[in-house]
């Protein structure tokens, strides 16, 4: 068994982080998206990685690697447009050869270990397993319709409501999946969605089972969805730090601290994540949040908050919470002597909430 892991497309709804960075390297606990879902896949026992990459792919190899760094194998497949889903599956054609293969959304994160799916789908001989999902939401999303175990029908993001079932974008398939992509139309919105392309399968006879969801999942497209993931990730932290390196300070909670962190006169509530080389002084971080390599902090307060390396917020006279600050930024309060006077000098497309 094979694992493709899709990691092209633009991430439009997290600019402008997204200008600069591709979204499935943005940081949950301090660490990239994708290398939680590369660790599932390792845990399933896979050996041989497929990644679709777009436009950010240099960023994405040069993160990620060849895989030595976990003993197994990664290859790059260039999808130079991002014209769907379906067509990244037929673009890894021949990585994947006639192997069943995991699928995993570049975006997504879930708590719930891959075997479950796996097992799901050898002992049905299915020809599709889909992770299933639960939401109050279903629109915005591929929904399934289910009878006896079975999926009997597929509508990606639907107009009318057949279902509260959604389809979280973690997948096992078999080279049936191939002749079903070759006849499908792309969509409405000029994509080739992998939702109809199942559909098709199940047209053409195939099996197409299910499982549901155990623990949590979250697809991480949005700021909120970030926020919510960090949240979950952090809750599951165990707590990495000396409490004697940091007099003066009260540190409490699950709390990781990376090597030479400097923190005085601060309160730190876990659940926190704090990289190396940062710097905290006279603030109080958390609960939720992470702060990235070299970050300083300093008479702040923040709470729900993903900050990435290099950022410095100095001396802000209001809490910072539900905040993704990205990298280098510089946040500097009370420099301007003038009454009721600020000043910006923001990228497109920031959002600054005063
Ligand atoms: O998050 C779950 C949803 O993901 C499912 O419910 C939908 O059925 C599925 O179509 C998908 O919908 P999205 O609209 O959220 O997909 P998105 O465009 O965000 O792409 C998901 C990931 O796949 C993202 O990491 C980018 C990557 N991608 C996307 C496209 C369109 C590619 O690698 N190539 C592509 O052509």
């Amino acid at each position: 068994m094979k694992a493709l892991i899709l990691s092209g497309g633009t991430g439009t709804r997290l600019r402008p982080l997204t200008y600069s960075n591709a979204k499935q390297l943005l940081p949950l606990a301090n660490k990239p998206i994708l290398f939680y879902i590369i660790e599932k896949i390792i845990k399933a026992g896979i050996r041989e990685i497929g990644i679709i990459v777009g436009d950010t792919h240099e960023e994405v190899k040069k993160a990620v690697g060849d895989g030595e760094r976990w003993g197994v194998k990664i290859d790059y497949i260039h999808q130079p447009r991002a014209l769907g889903l379906a067509h990244a599956v037929k673009m890894a054609g021949e990585f994947l050869g006639d192997n069943d293969f995991v699928m995993i959304l570049g975006d997504n994160v879930f708590n719930m270990d891959l075997h479950v799916l796996i097992n799901n789908f050898y002992s049905n001989q299915a020809n599709t397993t889909i992770l299933l999902h639960r939401v109050d939401n279903p629109s915005q999303y591929g929904v399934a319709v289910v009878k006896g175990g079975c999926i009997t029908e597929l509508v990606e993001k639907p107009k009318e409501y057949i279902s509260d079932l959604i389809i979280t974008g973690v997948y096992v398939f078999d080279k049936s999946i191939f002749p079903a992509i070759e006849q499908t139309p792309p969509s409405d919105r000029g994509e080739y969605e992998i939702t109809d392309a199942i559909q098709k399968q199940l047209q053409m006879g195939g099996k197409v089972t299910y499982e549901l969801v155990r623990g949590w999942w979250k697809d991480t497209g949005k700021l909120e969805d970030m926020l919510e993931a960090n949240r979950l990730i952090l809750d599951e932290l165990e707590s990495e730090y000396t409490i004697s390196d940091y007099p003066g300070s009260s540190i409490s909670g699950k709390v990781v601290i990376g090597e030479n962190v400097v923190i005085k006169d601060s309160i730190i509530q876990g659940p926190v994540h704090i990289d190396q080389d940062a710097e905290i002084i006279n603030s109080c971080i958390g609960p939720y949040t992470s702060l990235g390599k070299r970050v300083k902090v300093e008479k702040c307060e923040l709470d729900n908050c993903i900050v990435l390396n290099g950022t410095k917020l100095i001396g802000i006279n209001k809490r910072i919470s539900k905040s993704l600050i990205g990298k280098n930024v510089s946040i500097i309060g009370g420099i301007n002597k003038i009454p009721l006077m600020s000043s910006f000098f923001v990228g497109d497309d920031s959002q600054i909430k005063l």
